[in-house]
């Protein structure tokens, strides 16, 4: 779907997970941060606000958190989803799962968050972002892809990509832990949001490139049920003109 601008990605965004919610008010939602969704959430607010949604019975799991940042750092992914999202509408904190940055037992912690995700029946939506470099999550292009969570070394492209978020370079932690592919193509239905220039060559290999694991967003290619938001930046270099697109 080709929107005017990122307010309108973020509202087409919106509308599908408030869709969701409507439709099954105990809704499994996986969520991503990143500078992309920030709209989205945003609306999810102002829809909570108004009355036209109630989380109190939504599950949420997010796809990936820094490796050695605690939950209450202000860069962690953990303290985003509370600062944009959480703390602002009525999600019952025991719903909430967010994979951690800091812990004693690595292979205990990943099967805990696995089978959560199991016990509450899969994710019905799962929102992505996209890295210029292909990454959904934290799965960065390799020549082979990890289908369960895992922890991995960030792509350098991802370390500057991010470093805008951080005082200095340095200060970016350079592994995460991330669900794996595996957990992402498990997901029922997906929406990327993508906007600005900078993601056009992504959004461009995402959909008409080759499925190959240089490429991980390429794998959403083979998932029965996706729909990519961009604004026309972010659409500007594609190429075929298929019956699938929508210029909204
Ligand atoms: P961004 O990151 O939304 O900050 O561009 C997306 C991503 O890296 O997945």
């Amino acid at each position: 779907m080709i929107m005017d601008n990122y307010d309108q990605v973020s509202l087409r965004g919106a509308e599908e997970i408030l869709n969701q919610i409507k439709k099954k008010p105990d809704s499994v939602l996986g969520l991503a941060t990143g500078g992309t969704p920030i709209g989205l959430y945003e609306k999810l607010v102002q829809s909570y606000q108004s009355g036209n949604v109630d989380f109190s019975s939504v599950t949420t799991f997010n796809l990936d958190e820094y490796i050695g940042l605690p939950a209450e750092h202000p860069q962690s992914y953990s303290y985003f989803m509370w600062n944009h999202l959480f703390s602002k509408v009525n999600i019952q904190k025991r719903n909430v799962h967010i994979l951690p940055g800091v812990f004693n037992n690595e292979q205990e912690m990943i099967t805990r968050f696995e089978k959560k995700l199991i016990d509450c029946g899969g994710i019905d939506i799962q929102l992505l972002g996209i890295g210029t470099n292909g990454h959904i999550g934290f799965n960065e292009p390799s020549d082979h892809l990890t289908v369960g969570t895992h922890i991995v070394e960030l792509a350098y492209e991802t370390v500057t990509s991010n470093s805008r978020f951080f005082n200095r370079i340095d200060d970016v932690p350079t592994k995460a832990i991330t669900m794996g592919m595996g957990s992402i193509m498990n997901a029922k239905k997906i929406i990327l949001l993508a906007n600005g220039k900078s993601k056009a060559e992504a959004i461009n290999k995402t959909i008409e490139g080759k499925v190959s694991t240089d490429f991980p967003a390429s794998f959403l290619q083979l998932h029965p049920n996706v729909q990519i938001i961009v604004d026309r930046d972010a659409a500007s270099f594609l190429v075929e003109k298929g019956a699938n697109r929508i210029s909204v």
